[in-house]
């Protein structure tokens, strides 16, 4: 399979890029070699290449940036998915884009299912939801996976400011009233490379951590883990706090645990391992 990859040097790319099963062809272009905003840009080089599928792990991932940058939000998450949707379709390619969490408006108590009605509350979510809904209307066969919470050895992520900051500090406060489900990319990576082996898979899937907690528990997993793993490595005192202790400039969503049954039961992916992933990359953090 002839994969088109956009986004490269992301962290959800660069699991995928690691892997890419050895019989694929991948052509990776990140932001430099390929500017998804740039429909002419897009066009020339989903025909030159001719892939089977493109994966498009390229957004606009900065949450606060984008509320005072919404056209550059809404260029690269919104229009310019529509545009890889659409020249897939004409090249007959399948098309493969990565969502979030933030569609939901985070007042559920259940797990989101792929067919609960969204409510974005931030610039990013409405930029994400739109590049959803443009996605299946200029391509229905699209595969949209929704994630969240996502770490990896790559890249920025909360398990690396974590083990940073326990660098750095002796004591540290930490939301304990916003529930997710920590996502490892590589799990999301090996389940977009699942989907993308199954012919009939289409539409919105979710797919997440197996196991919910708060930020605060995930900080303690990850101290607990890193304390059992580094030598010498000292965890900070944890202060659990609430989220109105520690206003951001775009409030995040306080549930974001999504329903990953649709994935499991149609392509056999489990969710993802969270804690046995972290066990793993936490000796390898780049
Ligand atoms: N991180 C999370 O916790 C999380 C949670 C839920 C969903 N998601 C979704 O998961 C996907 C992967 O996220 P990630 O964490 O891997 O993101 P990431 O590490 O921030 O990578 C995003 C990549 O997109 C590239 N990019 C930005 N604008 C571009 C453009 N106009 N043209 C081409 N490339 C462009 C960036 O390149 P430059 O750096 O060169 O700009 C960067 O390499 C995204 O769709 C995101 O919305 C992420």
């Amino acid at each position: 399979m002839r994969i088109l990859l956009t986004g490269s040097k992301g962290q959800l790319a660069r699991c995928f890029r690691d892997r890419l099963p050895e019989s694929w062809e991948l052509i990776a272009t990140d932001s430099a070699s390929l500017d998804i905003s740039d429909p002419d840009a897009v066009k020339q080089m989903v025909h030159n290449f001719q892939p089977d599928a493109i994966v498009n792990a390229a957004a606009f991932t900065a949450v606060d940036k984008a509320e005072t940058e919404s056209d550059a939000a809404f260029a690269v998450n919104a229009a310019a998915v529509r545009n890889l949707a659409a020249a897939a379709r004409e090249v007959h390619a399948r098309f493969v884009h990565v969502s979030t969490d933030y569609v939901f408006d985070g007042s559920a108590k259940v797990p989101y299912r792929e067919s609960d009605c969204p409510n974005p509350q931030s610039i990013y979510g409405k930029s994400k939801l739109a590049g959803e809904l443009l996605a299946l209307d200029a391509n229905p066969e699209s595969i949209i996976v929704r994630t969240a919470w996502l770490f990896s050895e790559y890249g920025n992520n909360f398990v690396k400011t974590m083990m940073r900051l326990a660098g750095e500090r002796d004591s540290l406060s930490v939301v304990a009233d916003q529930y997710g489900c920590p996502t490892y990319a590589g799990d999301l990576a090996d389940a977009v490379i699942a989907l993308l082996q199954r012919a009939s898979a289409r539409g919105i899937f979710h797919y997440g951590g197996n196991k919910s907690v708060s930020w605060f528990e995930f900080t303690q997993a990850i101290f607990q883990t890193a304390a059992a793993q580094i030598d010498g490595f000292k965890a900070p005192e944890l202060k659990a706090i609430a989220s109105s202790e520690y206003p951001m400039p775009t409030p995040r969503p306080a549930y974001s645990v999504l329903d990953c049954r649709r994935i499991e039961a149609e392509s056999g992916v489990k969710a993802s391992d969270w804690r046995k992933a972290l066990s793993e990359i936490l000796g390898k953090l780049d």
